[in-house]
């Protein structure tokens, strides 16, 4: 790599939940970004942790060399080395931050930690064209949902989240009801293509402000799938035969998973409307795992176009978990010198 006094080349890991992913930035552009997806946690129906921090010890080291070498980059080209430091499960937040640490350690170089959740949001300002300051972001992972107001790369405010489920765990829970393997978001995504959402209606649940609730939707889902679609909806008493419950999926997964989107989605972006007439911010952002979602992007940008916001999603790459949103989020901190202490420690919850 052509290397030029002032560069600021860094090297971000991302390992919170079952991805483990590295990057390289170089003045503020991504030259790399290698993702190994953990496919142990497939037949669990789940991400189990202990499987988790374990695969990521394996990958770790060929997912960095993976990441150097597509950037054309060493490790003497390196100005600081980045690492996710929560939220996400601790043992596999361990594995990235011990392994960061060491390698800042023998490098000699500053070593920079970063929010998961923040990162999300930012992973909006690594392609052209950017939102412009400030922005809103809807953050929808599979372990967070969240209106973000963005006033700079390093100020922001949460002013709507989850009471309880994400947007992605009610994805996968919804999934996992119809029998679909883990993780069920996507397959969900690919069924509702070939469906008609407005087949079967689930409720909208009823949360004051700019506040999300899904778990009342998994359950009306689950009491739906009980009767097996019959006039007893919701009915706790009626429980079809298995078979019978079986028998009715098959035949309307399509119809079913579209109806289960079309729910999510509009839960999802009246509360955003919401959050866009309280604020008066029209650049409006997408982030997270489940913004890969086709229907959601859709109709994003399709109420973007009805309401006049300038709306932006990241490239596929950016929204699920991946390490270049952790290092242009270290870049920023870089600039603006955000350096930790190498007695940092990982941390499982931190507020953003
Ligand atoms: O951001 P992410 O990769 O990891 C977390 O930080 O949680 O998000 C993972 C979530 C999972 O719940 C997964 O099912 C969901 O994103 N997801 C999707 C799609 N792709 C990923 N949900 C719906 N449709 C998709 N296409
Ligand atoms: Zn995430």
């Amino acid at each position: 790599m052509q290397k030029t006094v002032g560069d600021i080349t860094i090297l971000a890991i991302e390992s919170s939940c079952d991805e483990t992913s590295a990057s390289i930035c170089k003045n503020g552009k991504i030259l790399s970004n290698i993702i190994a997806t953990q496919k142990v946690h497939e037949q669990y129906g789940g991400v189990i942790p202990e499987l988790a921090s374990r695969a990521h010890m394996q990958n770790i080291v060929p997912v960095v060399e993976a990441a150097l070498q597509k950037a054309g980059c060493g490790k003497h080209d390196l100005s600081a080395i980045a690492f996710t430091q929560s939220p996400g499960l601790i043992g596999s937040l361990l594995v990235g931050s011990q392994f960061a640490k060491s390698l800042a350690m023998a490098l000699h170089i500053p070593l920079i930690a970063v929010h998961h959740m923040q990162a999300h949001v930012l992973a909006n300002l690594i392609d052209d064209p950017k939102p412009g300051f400030p922005y809103l972001c809807l953050t929808v992972s599979g372990g967070h949902t969240q209106i973000v107001v963005c006033e700079s790369p390093l100020k922001m405010k949460v002013i709507g989240e989850t009471i309880d489920d994400a947007a992605g765990e009610a994805f996968d829970k919804s999934a996992k009801l119809l029998g679909l393997p883990y993780p069920g978001g996507p397959l969900i995504d690919k069924f509702a293509k070939e469906g008609n959402p407005e087949r079967f209606s689930f409720p909208e649940p009823k949360i004051p402000g700019l506040n999300f609730s899904f778990s009342g939707l998994k359950t009306s889902i689950l009491y739906f799938l009980q009767n097996a679609g019959t006039s007893h909806i919701y009915k706790e008493a009626f429980i079809a035969p298995e078979d019978e419950r079986k028998e009715f999926i098959r035949e309307n997964l399509a119809d079913i998973c579209a109806s289960i989107q079309f729910r999510i989605i509009s839960i999802l972006l009246n509360k955003l409307k919401k959050a866009v007439a309280q604020t008066n911010i029209k650049n409006i952002c997408l982030a997270g795992g489940v913004s890969a979602n086709s229907g959601l992007r859709a109709a994003f940008i399709e109420t973007g176009k009805k309401e006049g916001w300038q709306t932006f999603i990241p490239a596929f790459e950016y929204c699920t978990d991946n390490a270049g949103m952790i290092a242009i989020t270290a870049y920023y901190k870089y600039l603006d010198g955000q350096f930790a202490a190498l007695d940092v420690t990982a941390s499982a919850r931190e507020e953003l």
